[in-house]
């Protein structure tokens, strides 16, 4: 209560004296974060988010660093991403990612979000921070932290144990985002609180914001309202400063059209959409995400978020702008390994059409800043075709106009010409505009640039500067498409068409130079009128699309021709450019005329003048410089010793307990859950042994893994079978040794742990056994012992740089079989496809040298095909990292992406594959190849993440032979 009272009163406080400095009062007071005051940082009103009291348009995109376990690879993405004219990052920090097990905290190494941050700012970023403390993000147990398997009570509320675990969370993760806050001169501009937070526990809200404001978080907190806008969150006890939504349109014909309707709830909100979709996630046995980029692709795109725009948003990020990998064990069940999301940076880190789509939007935004505050003149069907939808917005100062089309029928593909009446400030005219397929338009009228006048164009604007000398602005169409670009001028203006094929009208009377694009190649035209000159750049969709812009404290720079280019800068004379060339290419500058000098990576190239432009000629990477090994011959080992009868457990944890915190009630008794024991991840086996009776038939199982779950089970060695859910196995005849120890094995797998919608704890449901009987006459099921045994130290991690979620409970993850540095040579050579003879697990492992060479990146993939009627499973790890899992009958992701710095691309490299054979007939391992996913000569560099091999881990000289170890 005191706390409230005492924030409401700084509240007030701030803004009384925001009015005696006589801070320019607008209709819609601005509203502060309530812990800050007139001098906010962040501020924002009904329009836009306002940053040192300039308007803001947010283009942000997600990026999960934990999806992507290579530092240096985060730079490379977030370079991408401003490149593509990114102005923010949106973030999602993953407790559990950094807490292995209660009071524990790892931000080092791959993990260290404080580097991330300052990445993040040096790529010239905002960072929208999203730690949770509930993510979801189709991972495991939705970003929870697996020690919370075991505490008692419900989470997402207000029970003590969640809070005071959440608490220690925040206590741990705020101090850093504090310190990159844009208050401290950081980066960090927003921060959320929970994620689609739909249950209601209004204190809970309240409390994580008083402990936010608390931990000195002082830029404004927002929520993400799934499926918005509502009301969610929009005010009262629990609502953050700010309201926002998510938004997926995964089926375009259901293009929503409300967006406007968060002001009915938040008037005071600009409209902020928290998560706009940018592809989707497939799931086991899904279509793979070829399929999904192809449906999530630019026309997508260009329909989609050109319609969020026309609907008033000033604030978006896109889910995901690069999705990476669910490496390890991260996935939850519903998704396999690849994260690629369809997103416009693709699992690989290349880029293409869709990025280029999100370019051209995202330059537009940055450069014509009257479309961060506007009302909505109209919107709805045309009146003279109702097949197309037209959203008129106008910024109330500038009296800019902004129409923004698309078909009423958002998947349609037809071709349509409308009539557009143009009627702003100079102009009231009908003019012809082309809507061809999925196309959406935003056009521009009435438009004051640098020192020039727009009255109106039918093409797109996709940016516009003004250098010393010279404004410049590039407007693109769909190619073939009418367009038509007026400006107004005092007198006749001198044209001169420098290149492609432009048509152009002077009308004196009105002072109009209209010009229209006959679309061979980018035309540039020159314009002189008295004022200062202006350049204009037409093209199609594709040619603008190819452009990059960055700004120089010597003016904006242009340039077209390269793969990338990631940034520029001017000293003296000389423009230096970084980027990648995917193919021997011209690079055209478009630069200040004094530039003289050009260099590349460091490297001076030879600058002609074309048409008062620079041009340069970039070398292309040598394809004949890569070439990847075969992998032919490999080592196997067969690896289920826990199968055996005579194989020693007794250093395994004795499973004893009789009370759970699980989600899910056990049905016989001990509980059998891995998570009870601190096994959180992979495979967990299981040994019961019993004294025979030689009453005992069979064994009745309840295997519990998540969907797509799988156990195999074994009597004293014998192969029993392979199920998922309930099932009873019966004993062969004569297979219990009547008055001696017998033991049941058992390999149950993780699917992951469930993600948490609600309050109830769903990511404590069972991972391992529910139900284990004996049956059997007379046979009592108490006689049974059991033992349990996951990944070696449970959540005391003996690999604290690959972390948790790299190791499960195999033999050869346990034994260090899939480190480097791990001795094989005493294990059988075998190729591929190799049939392992028996269900169960055996290893395989294999070397390459790599010599990529520097200043490359050649993405790369660990490639395996079989005939899917096989029924097994398969983890790949290459230098100790897990980092894809397989199903061979399931599928559909046959291609592992292995990304620098893990993968070493200057040496040595060591590939460990376990495989799960559920039945005798499908345990083995088909074709396993490395495969190039393209070339590039790039200015990235990329650092090997430090992780430990076998001698560091293992004590030298140990050498654990195939049953000899015991754990
Ligand atoms: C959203 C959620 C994200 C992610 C996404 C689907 O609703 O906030 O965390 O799960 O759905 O990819």
């Amino acid at each position: 209560m005191q706390k409230k009272f005492w924030g409401s009163l700084v509240l007030v406080a701030g803004l009384l004296c925001a009015n005696l400095l006589g801070t320019p009062t607008s209709v819609k007071a601005d509203s502060v974060s309530k812990t800050t005051n007139k001098s906010a940082v962040v501020s924002f009103d009904h329009y836009s988010l306002k940053i040192n009291g300039e308007r803001k348009f947010i283009y942000s995109g997600e990026f999960e660093y934990w999806r992507l376990p290579s530092p240096s690879l985060w730079k490379d993405v977030l370079q991408k991403m401003k490149a593509n004219g990114f102005n923010a990052v949106t973030i999602y920090f993953n407790w559990g990612y950094h807490s292995p097990k209660k009071g524990v905290y790892d931000f080092s190494g791959i993990r260290d979000v404080n580097r991330l941050l300052d990445m993040a700012k040096e790529a010239g970023l905002y960072v929208i921070a999203r730690p949770g403390p509930y993510v979801n993000a189709e991972t495991d147990a939705g970003g929870f932290p697996n020690w919370l398997t075991k505490e008692e009570g419900k989470v997402r509320n207000s029970d003590p144990a969640y809070t005071a675990a959440y608490e220690e969370w925040l206590s741990h993760i705020d101090p850093i985002i504090k310190k990159h806050l844009i208050t401290k001169g950081g980066n960090v501009i927003l921060y959320q609180v929970e994620n689609e937070y739909g249950s209601g526990d209004a204190d809970y809200m309240q409390n994580i914001i008083d402990k936010v404001k608390a931990d000195g978080i002082d830029v404004p907190t927002f929520h993400n309202q799934q499926d918005g806008p509502g009301s969610q969150w929009a005010s009262g006890t629990g609502a953050p400063d700010m309201y926002a939504f998510d938004s997926y349109t995964k089926t375009l014909g259901n293009l929503k059209t409300n967006f406007g309707d968060a002001h009915k709830y938040a008037p005071n909100s600009p409209i902020f959409v928290a998560e706009l979709g940018n592809g989707w996630f497939d799931p086991w046995g899904g279509v793979g995400y070829d399929a999904m980029r192809q449906k999530f692709n630019a026309d997508y795109q260009n329909v989609v978020y050109k319609n969020i725009i026309g609907e008033g948003a000033t604030l978006l990020s896109y889910y995901m702008t690069y999705g990476g990998t669910s490496w390890g064990y991260l996935p939850f069940p519903g998704v396999y390994t690849s994260y690629d999301y369809g997103a416009a940076i693709s699992e690989n880190r290349t880029i293409d059409a869709k990025t280029a789509g999100q370019k051209r939007i995202a330059y537009m935004l940055d450069a014509v800043k009257p479309i961060y505050e506007t009302d909505s003149l109209s919107e709805g069907p045309m009146a003279d075709n109702a097949s197309i939808r037209l959203a008129k917005l106008q910024n109330p100062k500038t009296q800019t106009q902004f129409y923004i089309l698309r078909h009423e029928q958002a998947d349609s593909t037809n071709n349509d010409e409308v009539s557009l009446n143009i009627n702003s400030a100079d102009v009231n005219k009908t003019v012809p505009v082309t809507l061809n397929g999925q196309a959406g338009k935003i056009l521009i009228a009435n438009y004051k640039f640098g020192h020039q006048k727009l009255v109106y164009s039918t093409a797109e604007m996709m940016t516009n500067y003004s250098n010393r000398g010279k404004d410049v602005a590039v407007f693109y169409s769909q190619k073939g498409d009418k367009n038509e670009t007026v400006l107004k001028f005092d007198r006749k203006p001198q044209v001169n068409v420098r290149s492609g094929k432009v048509d152009y009208q002077w009308n004196e009377k009105e002072g109009y130079l209209t010009l229209s694009n006959q679309y061979q190649g980018l035309a540039q035209v020159d314009i002189r009128s008295g004022r200062q000159n202006l350049m204009l750049l037409l093209g199609t969709d594709d040619e603008a699309g190819q452009l990059w812009q960055q700004k120089t404290h010597a003016g904006t720079i242009l340039e077209s021709g390269s793969y990338l280019v990631r940034s520029a800068s001017v000293k003296g004379r000389t423009l230096a450019l970084t980027g990648d060339t995917d193919k021997r290419t011209t690079l055209k500058v478009y630069a200040p005329d004094f530039v003289k000098t050009v260099t590349w990576n460091g490297e001076r190239v030879r600058a002609r003048t074309v048409n008062g432009s620079l041009e340069v000629d970039l070398a292309g990477p040598d394809t004949r410089k890569v070439s990847l090994p075969k992998l032919t011959t490999w080592r196997y080992q067969e690896a289920s010793p826990e199968t055996e009868l005579n194989f020693d457990d007794s250093q395994w944890t004795i499973a004893d307990h009789t009370t759970t915190n699980s989600n899910t009630k056990p049905t016989t008794l001990p509980v059998l859950y891995s998570d009870d024991y601190g096994f959180h991840h992979g495979n967990v086996w299981f040994r019961g042994h019993f004294n025979g009776s030689g009453n005992e038939t069979g064994i009745k199982l309840y295997g519990s893994s998540g969907s797509h779950g799988a156990y195999s089970v074994w009597l004293n060695g014998k192969f029993l079978g392979s199920a998922d859910g309930r099932k009873t196995f019966t004993f062969p005849e004569d297979a219990v040794k009547k008055d001696q120890d017998n033991v049941v094995s058992v390999m149950v797998t993780n699917m992951g742990h469930e993600e948490n919608w609600g309050i109830t704890p769903t990511f404590k449901n069972a991972r391992g056994l529910r139900e284990a009987s004996l049956q059997g006459t007379d046979v009592s099921n108490e006689t049974i012992q059991w033992r349990i045994q996951g990944n070696q130290g449970g959540e005391d991690l003996k690999d604290t740089a690959r972390g948790a979620y790299n190791y499960g409970g195999l033999y050869g993850e346990r034994n260090g079989w899939t480190l480097p540095g791990y001795r094989d040579s005493a294990w059988r050579k075998v190729s591929l496809p190799n049939n392992q003879g028996e269900a169960g697990v055996g290893w395989y492992r294999n070397s390459f040298d790599l010599n990529i060479p520097k200043n490359y990146d050649v993405p790369i993939a660990l490639k395996i095909t079989d005939d899917p009627s096989y029924n097994y499973r398969a983890y790949i790890y290459v230098n100790g990292w897990l980092y894809g899992q397989y199903i061979n009958n399931l599928g559909p992701q046959h291609e592992f992406y292995l990304p620098s710095g893990l993968l070493n691309e200057h040496g040595k490299n060591n590939i460990s594959i376990a495989v799960w054979g559920l039945d005798d007939q499908g345990a083995r391992l088909g074709n396993v190849e490395l495969v190039q996913d393209g070339i590039y000569k790039s200015s990235l560099n990329v650092q090997q993440v430090k992780a430990p091999d076998y001698q560091d881990l293992f004590s030298k000289g140990h050498h654990h032979t195939k049953s000899g170890v015991h754990q």
